[in-house]
């Protein structure tokens, strides 16, 4: 979704948001813009479509200044247009405004403003923002912004330049995630981590309803009455270097063969022998009490949930639902204070996911996040967090992060399980986990089938994914990987069901990619392969090694090794992470910001 970038400082403004909004392309935009105050007035400038366009088009024009606010819109209201992209401004050019999140009363604002003859330029409920503010600014402009936000509902992460105060941004929050980047002789706001990093790897985490002043040299943090706030600066453990593509064509790739590594960091950092390093975060709950597990989230991370809901049922023996985030903020739960509710976010900000928490947490739940941002928003509204150690994950199709989450949750459910005494065989358990890191090493051996794979993925219109038991839920996730890069419309289904209906999609070449790694289902598999093989489709296997009649009835087959069916997404996520980058590559799409996504969704 949007993203914002402000800066006050040393440097030129205007090349460090530019750089910031750069770093911010991935969660997913249409339009950018820049505001800076120059000889005592604002200049505003923007470009719809991509950022590359702005930069173009600000190449003749001298913004040099040492302020700034930036953005990438992320359409809600209003079509992508130069009109419609932020920053807006006061119909006296004094005050600009960039916006993340949606005010959901702009309409009678705007309707009230107008009466009192405001004149509105865009479509977009942002605007409302800059001209509320104009209309009730008291001389003060930290008064003002303050009482402005009591008027707003919605969600937003708000930064405001003035052409009467321009030592300083103000800017706020609720919903919308915003960071400051606390640097020397020069400070950064940011939606995100990766757009400060060039400059400081020191931050602080704005919460709900907080309004900070940015100066060169000074930042204060105040609370919604205006009372000073004693804020908490982080130190984050990620670079510069791990938020660029060092070599490889698309983040994505990077971010593919980077697995192995993090897996293993993460072993070594939660694994000492066979005790649980972060046991230390649960010393005070007694893990005995919860009858019921519930694992909520979104998209990828929901398989991720499927997965783990599998180790719950399996290792620790106990009940386990897996819920959509969207879906489970409104409904029913049936949670009471048995009820550990697990969400897990990559970025921690998804509004659905948090709101979802928030939910449980007030009916009683306990809350464990699973996320990967140090300090988001997730990590300030959950009990406990547990971190996934991947570091910046770029692109916007979730890999690493995926494979992180996944093991995470693999290993809270041995330490759960231990913590009620149902953990059996922990020593083989353990050690099997030390042969992930082989497994999701990307091998070059594989190239030539998957070039052959490609070829016949990238013409097609459709092409589906199953798999039984646990291999359904890896399905899951390689038919969204590749959906969402290469626009391909794909479907997984559980083996056994598509004869129930969907198989009347199969025609002569349809591609149907097979995934079979569990013993006690893969005859079942095979037989449902031949029934899809016997209708024309072109089938392409993931499986283990030694399945011979899984090889010889497929058109394609990439054999893989399994340390353990229960551990099998290991061994089949890279297979179908790399058809989905290599086919997005063939087809010459943007990898890494496909249409219409956003890597961080932070509206309903
Ligand atoms: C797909 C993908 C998304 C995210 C989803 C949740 O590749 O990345 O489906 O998994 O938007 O995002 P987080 O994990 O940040 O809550």
């Amino acid at each position: 979704m949007c993203g914002i970038v402000g800066y006050v400082g040393k440097n030129n403004a205007k090349t460090v948001v530019l750089e910031g909004l750069e770093k911010l392309e991935y969660r997913g935009y249409d339009s950018a813009g820049i505001a800076v105050v120059k000889d005592g007035a604002l200049k505003v400038e923007k470009r719809c479509g991509k950022l590359q366009n702005l930069i173009e088009h600000l190449q003749t024009i001298d913004m040099s200044s040492d302020v700034g606010i930036g953005h990438t819109r992320w359409a809600t209201h209003g079509e992508p247009s130069d009109i419609n992209s932020h920053p807006h401004f006061s119909m006296d050019k004094k005050i600009a405004v960039v916006h993340n999140g949606i005010i959901e009363n702009y309409l009678p604002l705007k309707n009230e403003l107008i009466e009192k003859g405001y004149r509105f330029i865009s479509e977009t409920d942002t605007e409302v923002v800059v001209h509320l503010i104009d209309s009730m600014y008291n001389g003060d402009m930290l008064k003002t912004v303050a009482e402005v936000v009591k008027v707003l509902k919605g969600s937003y992460a708000l930064a405001i330049l003035d052409v009467n105060n321009p030592e300083e941004i103000i800017c706020t929050r609720k919903d919308s995630p915003l960071v400051i980047g606390i640097g020397e002789g020069e400070n950064i706001i940011a939606s995100d981590i990766p757009a400060l990093l060039k400059y400081t790897n020191k931050v602080v985490y704005l919460n709900d309803f907080e309004i900070a002043t940015v100066r060169k040299n000074k930042v204060e943090v105040f609370d919604k009455e205006l009372n000073a706030i004693q804020f908490e600066v982080k130190v984050v453990d990620w670079s510069y270097d791990q938020a660029t593509k060092n070599g490889f064509p698309n983040y994505m790739l990077k971010e593919i063969h980077e697995q192995s590594s993090i897996v293993q960091k993460m072993l070594s950092s939660y694994l000492n022998g066979g005790d649980f390093t972060f046991a230390n975060l649960f010393s005070t709950i007694d893990l005995k009490r919860y009858t019921k597990i519930h694992l909520v989230a979104c998209g990828t991370a929901y398989h991720v949930g499927l997965q783990a809901k599998y180790f719950f049922n399996e290792i620790s023996k106990m009940d386990a639902k897996v819920e959509i985030a969207s879906e489970y903020r409104y409904q029913n739960n049936f949670i009471d204070d048995r009820t550990l509710a697990i969400f897990i976010s990559q970025s921690g900000e998804t509004l659905d996911t948090i709101s979802a928490l928030k939910k449980a947490k007030e009916e009683g739940a306990t809350t464990l996040a699973i996320t990967n941002v140090v300090g988001s928003t997730i990590t300030r509204e959950a009990d406990i967090t547990l971190y996934t150690l991947a570091g910046p994950e770029i692109a916007v199709a979730s890999t690493k992060a995926y494979t992180s989450q996944v093991l995470v949750m693999y290993l809270f459910s041995l330490f759960l399980a231990e913590k009620i005494g149902k953990l059996e065989r922990k020593e083989e358990k353990i050690a099997e986990l030390k042969r992930l890191c082989e497994l999701l090493k990307v091998e070059n051996e594989d190239e030539i089938k998957f070039s052959e794979i490609v070829k016949k993925l990238e013409n097609a219109k459709d092409a589906f994914f199953i798999g039984r038991g646990i291999d359904y839920y890896s399905s899951l996730e390689g038919a969204l990987k590749l959906k969402e890069i290469s626009y391909i419309h794909t479907e997984a289904f559980p083996a056994g069901e598509l004869k129930h209906g969907s198989i009347a999609l199969i025609e002569e070449g349809t591609p149907v990619i097979v995934v079979g790694t569990q013993d006690n289902l893969i005859e079942k598999t095979i037989s449902n392969l031949k029934e899809l093989k016997a209708r024309g489709a072109y089938i392409i296997s993931i499986g283990k090694k030694e399945y011979e009649d899984m090889k010889n009835s497929s058109d394609i087959f990439i054999g893989v090794d399994v340390v353990s069916q229960i551990l099998s997404i290991f061994s089949v996520i890279v297979p179908m992470q790399l058809i989905a980058c290599y086919t997005s590559m063939k087809k010459g799409l943007d990898v890494d910001k496909p249409r219409n996504l956003a890597k961080s969704v932070t509206v309903e």
